[in-house]
């Protein structure tokens, strides 16, 4: 590991070629996490591409949990958990999204935003964009106000930037 911050969270994210299926090469955060130094300095990175105030944070079950949780406590800011279906006990609003096959939906609760707050989306990977697009909606339909979305790595031949700009979302911004 160099003393290139971003370069050690590199080094730490490891390649499993064919997961979960041929032809995929999967990027495990694990190593990444386990790293003391590397987990404090993948914090410290996504935090420093928030512009602030951030009222709140917004994170995606369940890898984003991981970084938007210690990235709240980093900027004084309140965390919400975008959840996947049948796991927020109270009222809730939901969004529903395109998969390769299929579809997948996301759900945050009715009273988790007020209009005018302002929001950071901070998730461990963009790659389609779906993720961060549907969770967008979440925060726009309760009047919130999407301030900017930090991940911590992008893959960018998946085109995630483009398709978000295309929904009018273009403050998004990567660690590696
Ligand atoms: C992964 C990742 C992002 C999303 C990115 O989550 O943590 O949230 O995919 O992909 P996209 O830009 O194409 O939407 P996943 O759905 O695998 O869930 P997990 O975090 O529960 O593993």
């Amino acid at each position: 590991l160099g003393p290139d911050p971003v370069a050690r969270i590199e080094a730490l994210i490891r390649d499993v070629p064919d997961w979960p299926k041929p032809g995929v090469v999967f990027k495990d955060i694990t190593p990444l996490l386990a790293d003391a130094e590397g987990f404090r300095l993948a914090v410290d990175q996504i935090t420093a591409l928030a512009p602030t105030p951030i009222d709140i944070v917004v994170g995606m079950e369940a890898r984003g949990f991981l970084f938007a949780a210690p990235v709240a406590l980093s900027l004084g800011a309140g965390f919400v958990p975008v959840r996947k279906p049948g796991k927020l006990p109270s009222a809730s609003i939901e969004e529903s999204f395109a998969l390769e096959y299929g579809h997948a939906t996301l759900a945050m609760h009715t009273d988790a935003l007020w209009p005018g707050a302002r929001v950071l989306v901070v998730d461990d990977i963009l790659a389609t964009g779906g993720t961060v697009g549907a969770t967008a909606s979440l925060i726009k339909r309760q009047g919130a106000e999407l301030v900017h979305v930090a991940v911590l790595m992008e893959l960018g031949f998946l085109n995630g930037r483009e398709a978000l700009a295309q929904t009018g979302i273009d403050a998004v911004s990567a660690v590696v």
